[in-house]
């Protein structure tokens, strides 16, 4: 006998919508291979008229309807942002349902606060859709490598910035053409910048962190960089280097010191997250037991969302929902650890004799040495470019490099600084 597990769903836009059809075309599949029967009992949503793919009869506009429902045994939460959707999370634990939600800003910011109300309610909340859509990241981290101490991962968490990226890699576009096109495309919202800049990669980089080193970190914590500082010519020089650029979050434990970060990084042709292309997201964990593992896939979208959602659903409904629950009070923070890389750097100069010997020097009393360096004048004096690779190096002495460097001789702009993960 199928146990039925009648949904409630808040939000029926792109991964609620998604969940609709999926429970539609799969749920008589899902039942033979699970046992569990899905249902969906009722959709929470704003704004009335809109067309929906359920009857009006079940749709409500009042939150308290759904969460309070007894019909309801389970709620989805995919509206999005922080409130009023943690609140509303907050209220179905309350009123005794589990939760699954795909709501990366509410766990990154208030995840404590959200698995306390669990844990004081007796339930579970599933939040495998938060980070990466459809690759089950959390589920390995937190369940399938649970036997392996994890001392790092990195991965392309974004999928917006990685198609911006590769569309100026393979296409040759400038950024804004690039940006415009991911917009087009359904793959960037009117206003990018929380994708961009950064900050979505930020969310689900706490999430992960979490997860894998019981360690809670906030956004102030993580080293931010966006990728609108990157030119065709940072994209043109990394590539005749033998690198392409990424965007990527890094999470590295050093002892009791962890460095996390998201920025662009010049990445080798070779590594595993170098052939990683379009919106695609991939994960590079590397444990103890298992070495190096790569996850990969669809990071976003409403069907490969949906189907983290689901598989969430099904998880907790056979009540092993257990490994993807965060443990609150075993979340420590842990010192940040300085990271050392090589670098590209890139700073805009002007033609003027002995310019390349005063950076050399500035370089060189910092005791950065350098493995690659070019210099373009085009021509033309006020269009000059100066591209460096160096040696490993600390992040401080770079800036303190830079800082000589300004002091030394006046540069057309700002330098641009970028990581290289090897
Ligand atoms: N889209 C993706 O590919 C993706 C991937 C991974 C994770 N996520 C996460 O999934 C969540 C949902 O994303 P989405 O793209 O599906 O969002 P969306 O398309 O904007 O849909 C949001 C839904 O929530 C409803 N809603 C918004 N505010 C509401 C309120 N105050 N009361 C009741 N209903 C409200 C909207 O109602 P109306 O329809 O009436 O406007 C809409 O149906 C977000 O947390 C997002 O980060 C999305």
């Amino acid at each position: 006998m199928a146990d039925t597990v009648r949904l409630g769903l808040m939000g029926l836009g792109t991964v609620g919508s998604g969940l609709v059809e999926l429970v539609n075309r799969n749920a008589a599949a899902i039942e033979q291979k699970s046992g569990v029967r899905l249902e969906i009992a009722k959709a929470l949503v704003k704004t009335p008229g809109k067309p929906r793919p359920l009857p009006p009869e079940r749709l409500c506009y009042d939150p308290a309807e759904l969460v309070e429902d007894p019909e309801v045994d389970l709620v989805v939460e995919v509206i999005g942002g922080i409130e009023p959707a943690k609140s509303l999370m907050l209220r179905a634990l309350e009123a005794g349902k589990d939760v699954v939600t795909a709501n990366k800003a509410v766990l990154a910011r208030h995840g404590a606060e959200i698995f306390t109300a669990a844990a004081r309610a007796g339930r579970q909340v599933g939040f495998e859709a938060s980070v990466c859509g459809g690759i089950p990241i959390v589920r390995a981290i937190s369940s399938g490598l649970i036997a392996n101490d994890i001392d790092e991962f990195v991965g392309i968490l974004n999928g917006t910035s990685n198609y911006v990226l590769t569309r100026m890699y393979k296409d040759k576009l400038p950024y804004p053409e690039a940006v415009r096109l991911a917009q087009e495309k359904g793959l960037a919202e009117a206003d990018p910048s929380f994708d961009v800049g950064g900050l979505d990669a930020a969310h689900k980089l706490i999430v992960l962190t979490e997860l894998t080193f019981q360690v809670k970190a906030t956004v102030d914590e993580i080293e931010l960089e966006g990728i609108e500082q990157i030119e065709p010519v940072d994209i043109e020089i990394a590539d005749q280097f033998g690198f392409v650029i990424k965007p990527l979050a890094v999470a590295r434990r050093q002892g009791e010191l962890l460095d996390l970060r998201v920025h662009p990084a010049l990445v080798p042709f070779e590594h595993p997250l170098g052939a990683v292309s379009d919106e695609f997201n991939a994960v590079l964990v590397k444990g103890d037991a298992i070495g190096e593992m790569i996850f990969l896939g669809k990071g976003a979208g409403s069907l490969p969302t949906a189907s983290a959602v689901l598989s969430d659903i099904v998880e907790i409904a056979r009540n092993s929902g257990n490994g993807v629950m965060w443990n609150p009070l075993a979340s420590r923070r842990l010192a940040h650890v300085e990271a050392t890389s090589r670098y590209y750097l890139r700073l805009p100069i002007y033609d003027r004799p002995g310019l390349i010997g005063k950076i050399g020097t500035a370089l060189g009393d910092e005791g950065i040495s350098v493995t690659h360096v070019q210099a373009r004048v085009a021509g033309r004096a006020d269009e000059g470019q100066m591209m460096i690779i160096t040696h490993p190096t600390a992040e401080s002495v770079v800036n303190r490099a830079l800082e000589r460097i300004h002091a030394a001789c006046a540069l057309r702009g700002a330098p641009v600084t970028l990581r290289i993960v090897d």
